[in-house]
């Protein structure tokens, strides 16, 4: 019973919503007679992504792409993985990245260097959740929709062994859910 695994919601359905909407309208300013490519970090970002375009008023373009330095356990190992790579140039381009956890921060890190070569014109990060707390690499995201504690969360897109992406809001995993 995946209800039982929930040591609390952190963040309920109509706080994310809510906030989202905010971020979104913050965006709309940055990018006030621009066109970004915004890039959806799989798998994570996707449920954040789609909320978050869908509120923002600035047309978009959507690229996808995979980018891991986590494996299936809960401790990052630092290094970056593209298991999935964006289809266009964007040479020149305003690059908007979605991503859903900013955790060690290594992965972001990798990414934005790596992308920075490709002569974008802009790179911009924006988080739904930043855990400060546990940075080790040098980076910040430009916009953020909440900033939490240490905690193992779980659900709106984030998951534990692929588990409970799918839950409209944020949760604490328990402990022993994890350490089995
Ligand atoms: C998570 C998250 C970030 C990264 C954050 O991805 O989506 O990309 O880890 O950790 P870091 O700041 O310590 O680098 P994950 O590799 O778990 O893939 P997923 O999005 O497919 O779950």
């Amino acid at each position: 019973m995946r209800k039982g695994d929930i040591e609390r919601v952190l963040l309920s359905k109509g706080k994310i919503q809510a906030r989202v909407k905010k971020v979104a309208k913050e965006l709309d300013a940055y990018y006030a007679g621009k066109s970004p490519i915004a890039i959806c970090i799989l798998k994570g970002s996707v449920v954040f992504f789609s909320d978050l375009l869908r509120a923002m008023k600035t047309p978009v373009s959507m690229e996808f792409m995979k980018v891991s330095s986590y494996g299936v356990g809960t401790q990052s190992s630092g290094k970056l993985s593209v298991g999935l790579d964006i289809l266009s140039n964007i040479e020149g381009k305003d690059v908007l990245i979605v991503e859903d956890i900013i955790d060690s921060g290594n992965t972001m890190y990798m990414l934005k260097e790596m992308l920075k070569t490709r002569n974008p014109a802009d790179i911009c990060i924006v988080s739904l959740l930043d855990k400060p707390a546990r940075r080790t690499a040098d980076i910040q995201p430009d916009f953020t929709c909440f900033k939490i504690e240490d905690e193992f969360v779980i659900g709106y897109g984030l998951d534990y062994a692929e588990d409970y992406r799918d839950l409209p809001y944020v949760g604490i995993l328990k402990r022993s859910v994890y350490k089995n």
